[in-house]
């Protein structure tokens, strides 16, 4: 549903997307997908856009990919998200700075879209993780590439292979965030520094992030990872997992080949 994605500009061209879909702690869907993509989009041709703004209704940023969307390609029912990979590559592509104010939980894409981000807030209860190994598949959104060039092969690895979770305070030392601050501080520091950004020059601002980020390299791993990832959803193991969140219990590995 398109009104689970909440896009508001003000007058200083900050374009704010909210992720609203509380009662599902924002996990994102197909349709969610194709709007935040749409949005990022359009904003590359509205030069009275400055900054973008993401950020998550309720208790949590996001809880990623919407696991039952997930179960239904592990099942055969769907042939899958057509707009996941059009939001990732805008993410990668994207000229504009992007900011993130996250809070309680970002799982998955939760987690690996701040790697696209230019700057992250987090509010000080945040855990971040990665688990797709867990739930039988690999990383996406180039993270293979860009989450050990952030935070060392080490750390990355135990994130995601063991779905390790990150606090906001290692998150910060590990270079995965700008700030933490209080729950009741985030969305204003994440707007203040959205104002500082908008009122810097944006051509410098849009030269900088091109120096800095080879967006068309990132798409080619995320193609590359978008192959294995569709592989790997369709296997014995995935339904596994799938299939033990629905049941609210612990995945069994040990009995799929
Ligand atoms: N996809 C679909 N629904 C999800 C979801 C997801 N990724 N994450 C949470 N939900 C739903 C739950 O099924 C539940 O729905 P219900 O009220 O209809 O039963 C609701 O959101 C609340 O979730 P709940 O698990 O009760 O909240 P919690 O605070 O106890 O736990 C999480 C929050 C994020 C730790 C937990 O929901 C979770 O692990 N979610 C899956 C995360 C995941 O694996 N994402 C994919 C990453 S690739």
């Amino acid at each position: 549903m398109t009104e689970h994605v909440q896009v508001e500009k003000n007058k200083n061209g900050i374009l704010t997307i909210t992720l609203a879909r509380p009662d599902k702690k924002n996990a994102l869907t197909d349709a969610m997908y194709g709007k935040l993509a749409d949005t990022i989009h359009s904003a590359e041709s509205d030069p009275s856009t400055r900054v973008l703004l993401i950020r998550g209704e309720g208790d949590m940023f996001t809880a990623g990919n919407d696991v039952g969307e997930f179960a239904a390609v592990a099942s055969g029912k769907s042939e899958g998200s057509r707009n996941v990979g059009r939001f990732i590559q805008s993410l990668a592509r994207c000229s504009r700075p992007l900011i993130a104010a996250v809070q309680g939980r970002a799982v998955g894409v939760g987690t690996t879209m701040l790697l696209h981000c230019d700057l992250v807030v987090l509010a000080d209860d945040t855990l971040l993780s990665t688990p797709f190994v867990s739930l039988a598949l690999v990383p996406e959104a180039a993270s293979s590439l860009l989450m050990p060039a952030r935070i060392g092969y080490a750390r990355a690895y135990e994130m995601f292979a063991l779905g390790e979770t990150v606090s906001a305070k290692a998150a910060l030392a590990w270079g995965l965030a700008n700030r933490v601050v209080p729950l009741d501080k985030l969305d204003a520091e994440a707007l203040a520094l959205a104002q500082r950004l908008a009122r810097q020059p944006a051509g410098a601002l849009t030269a900088t992030k091109k120096l800095m980020r080879n967006g068309e390299a990132l798409v080619a791993q995320m193609l590359a990872e978008g192959e294995q990832f569709a592989q790997r959803l369709r296997t014995a193991e995935a339904r596994e997992a799938f299939t033990a969140f629905a049941e609210r219990r612990p995945p069994d590995f040990t009995k799929v080949s």
